[in-house]
């Protein structure tokens, strides 16, 4: 089958599409025909190598932590499973013909394929941090960063929980947030003022998305260091507010909700360009530059 490989860290030169033998299922496992891999800002910071400081990567790696696609293989112990059932959840080395999924549910009918493979690692980060900051129905939500992957699902997930969401991108993008249900502002000089105006009985809670380097600001827009929550900014917590990271708490029970939600009209997700296999570096070069609407997948 054909992957997409990288064997030394580097720039998206060292990612090459290699032909190798497709991976088999073990115990608990499953391995699918991958049909869309969402690609994700942790692919290329870690062909980067900016995770070896606690993460191995064993050479050649594969790229790719999440995908959709019909079940093939079986592994030992799996039940309620069969080869044919369409799924969707995490993998490792899941830009390729086919790869092994640890964690899964199946995929609803009327959810596709291309987005089915965008959602785990967003929409889990999205619920797990709204969880830590323990925001509220009634309360206001600052996301920075909202017209990315996370921004995305985080202000449906907040919406539907009752918060209302202030969404932070740049101009061209608002009504973008409009529509998932934010109200939108830009970022940068004078936010705290924008912010007042649009929430004069002030801001509860804020995440940072971005990773634009904003913790202190967000401190004192919150007025509280517990008020704020990182997922990109690994010096939240040097100010006393929390960085919130995986693995994944509950990923099966997230998906499943989330594909409800999807079913129901209550969650949406824009892919903003599909790209075939050959393509994946190019993928991460536009991930990488940081402007992405909503997500990306490879589609072997
Ligand atoms: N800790 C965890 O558990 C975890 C899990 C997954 C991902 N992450 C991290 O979370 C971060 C976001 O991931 P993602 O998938 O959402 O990224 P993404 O989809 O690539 O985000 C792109 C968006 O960021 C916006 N943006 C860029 N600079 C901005 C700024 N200064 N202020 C506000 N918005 C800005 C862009 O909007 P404009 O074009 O309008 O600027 C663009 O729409 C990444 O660093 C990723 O590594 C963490």
């Amino acid at each position: 089958m054909k992957a997409v490989q990288f064997s030394r860290y580097g720039g998206p030169e060292v990612l090459e599409i290699v032909e190798i033998e497709a991976p088999h299922p073990g115990p608990g496992e499953v391995r699918i025909a991958v049909r869309a891999a969402g690609v994700n800002p942790s692919d290329w910071k870690r062909r980067e190598g900016q995770y070896r400081a606690f993460e191995e990567v064993r050479f050649p790696s594969g790229v790719g932590v999440e995908a959709s696609g019909i079940v093939d293989e079986v592994g030992p112990g799996v039940s309620s499973t069969y080869v044919g059932d369409a799924v969707f959840g995490y993998g490792n080395g899941t830009m390729a013909e086919h790869a092994v999924l640890t964690h899964w549910v199946h995929k609803p009918d009327d959810l596709p394929f291309e987005i089915a493979g965008a959602l785990p690692v967003i929409s889990e980060t999205a619920w797990r941090s709204l969880d830590e900051l323990f925001v509220k129905a009634g309360e206001t939500l600052l996301v920075s960063g909202a017209a990315g992957g996370i921004g995305s699902a985080m202000i449906q997930l907040a919406r539907i929980r009752g918060i209302t969401v202030i969404g932070t991108a740049s101009l061209q993008k608002h009504d973008y947030l409009r529509e998932l249900g934010a109200i939108p502002t830009t970022y940068g000089p004078g936010l705290a003022e924008r912010l007042r105006q649009l929430a004069p009985d002030g801001i509860d809670a804020a995440v940072d998305v971005a990773g634009s380097g904003i913790i202190p600001e967000l401190i004192a827009i919150t007025g509280d260091p517990a008020n704020v929550l990182s997922v990109a900014d690994f010096s939240a917590e040097e100010y006393g507010a929390k960085f919130s990271h995986g693995p994944p708490k509950e990923p099966e029970r997230v998906l499943a909700d989330v594909a409800r939600l999807y079913s129901k009209g209550l969650f949406r997700l824009r892919i903003e360009q599909a790209f075939p296999l050959e393509k994946t570096a190019e993928a991460q070069i536009a991930s990488a530059a940081g402007r992405v609407t909503g997500k990306l997948v490879i589609s072997p």
